[in-house]
């Protein structure tokens, strides 16, 4: 059978970013791709490449997993775990870092960009969190990875790691395929449109959290950066902020980017901004209701742990045969 993977790291809230480019995705594709094996989890090891307040750290955890099923996952169609009740994927990732060289871990822009210019204190699991992230994904011989934009270059890495792999020891891995949504692959920040849309972001108003109060994400919306010139247009270039608030828009609705700038043809930008307001708001309300149903209940633990369950069956079995073909252990 063939296999669909993702996963998401429980940093701090979710986004509308996140929602758009991964969780709406894995919900269609629960669907759409229902001759495939789902294997969504929650990425917790990733997020101690940076420090954690543990208990926040707990929190987090559950409130991702039960976003997923606040966002529509069906534990019946998918496998919902966390990643570190699965001990493979650690053990993995170290065989991913036997694979991969240094020079290609620089050269990951994310890893660029969140070292900054601190140069004391980064973590090693920071440069080389994309050895995981591949070990994730390779260890399930995912053939579909759903994600956004900002993933691409890892998946990229993934499938070169598994390539060379695969070149090395002999056909172990399937390479995996990206799959991108149509809009929304990159949800911009509402405050600088310029740049992703990011729970780390530090103005408030730059993102719309899933959990956000409904007011609140309509105050936001309503203030989102656009430009003067008034017309409802996508032109990435010139108008960032329209273009952005469209796709979040088209995304929501499945309406075409095209068939939006006709319906808005003679409007403003404030008329805009209230449609889009409460097809934000009508999106949201329904996640939050079943969050609030499922975050306290012991059901979420039972879906967590039948998942976990079904992922070490995959993993272990993979893991055995990766240290055969490295010669590691003994003969068994
Ligand atoms: P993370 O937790 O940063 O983001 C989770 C998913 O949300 C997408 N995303 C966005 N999409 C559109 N617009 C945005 N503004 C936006 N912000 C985030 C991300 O592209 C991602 O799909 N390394 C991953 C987690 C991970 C993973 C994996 C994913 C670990 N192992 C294996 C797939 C397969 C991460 O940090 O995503």
């Amino acid at each position: 059978t063939k296999r669909l993977v993702s996963g998401i790291k429980p940093t701090g809230q979710l986004t509308l970013g996140n929602y758009i480019g991964a969780l709406r995705q894995f919900v269609k594709l629960q669907d759409e791709l229902s001759d495939h094996e789902h294997f969504i989890f929650i990425a917790d090891l990733h997020a101690i490449t940076t420090p954690q307040d543990r208990l926040e750290l707990r929190k987090n955890i559950r409130s991702v997993a039960a976003l997923y099923i606040a966002c529509g996952l069906d534990p019946d169609k998918v496998n919902l775990f966390i990643q570190s009740e699965v001990a493979e994927h650690a053990a993995l990732g170290y065989i991913m870092e036997s694979t991969a060289y240094v020079g290609e871990m620089e050269r990951m822009t994310q890893y660029k960009d969140k070292k900054g210019k601190q140069t004391d204190g980064i973590r090693t699991s920071l440069l080389t969190y994309p050895a995981l992230m591949a070990a994730d994904i390779l260890l399930y011989d995912a053939n579909v990875v759903p994600i956004g934009d900002d993933q691409k270059q890892h998946l990229e890495l993934t499938r070169n790691l598994a390539t060379r792999f695969n070149n090395l020891y002999g056909e172990t891995f399937v390479v995996p395929e990206g799959f991108f949504p149509e809009t929304g692959a990159r949800i911009k920040s509402l405050t600088d449109p310029t740049k992703k849309m990011d729970k780390s972001g530090d103005n408030e108003k730059s993102y719309i959290l899933l959990l956000d109060d409904l007011g609140l994400i309509r105050r936001k919306i309503k203030s989102a950066v656009t430009d003067s010139n008034g017309i409802i247009k996508y032109e990435v270039r010139n108008k960032p902020g329209i273009s952005n608030l469209l796709q979040i828009y088209s995304s929501l609705t499945d309406v075409s980017v095209k068939d939006l700038e006709k319906k808005y043809a003679e409007s403003d930008y404030a008329t805009f901004k209230d449609d889009l307001a409460e097809i934000v708001v009508d999106a949201i309300r329904p996640i939050q209701q079943k969050y609030f149903e499922i975050i306290n209940d012991t059901k979420l633990d039972e879906i967590l742990n039948q998942g976990a369950e079904r992922a070490k069956v995959i993993a272990s079995r993979k893991m055995f045969k990766v240290y055969k073909k490295l010669g590691l252990g003994r003969i068994r």
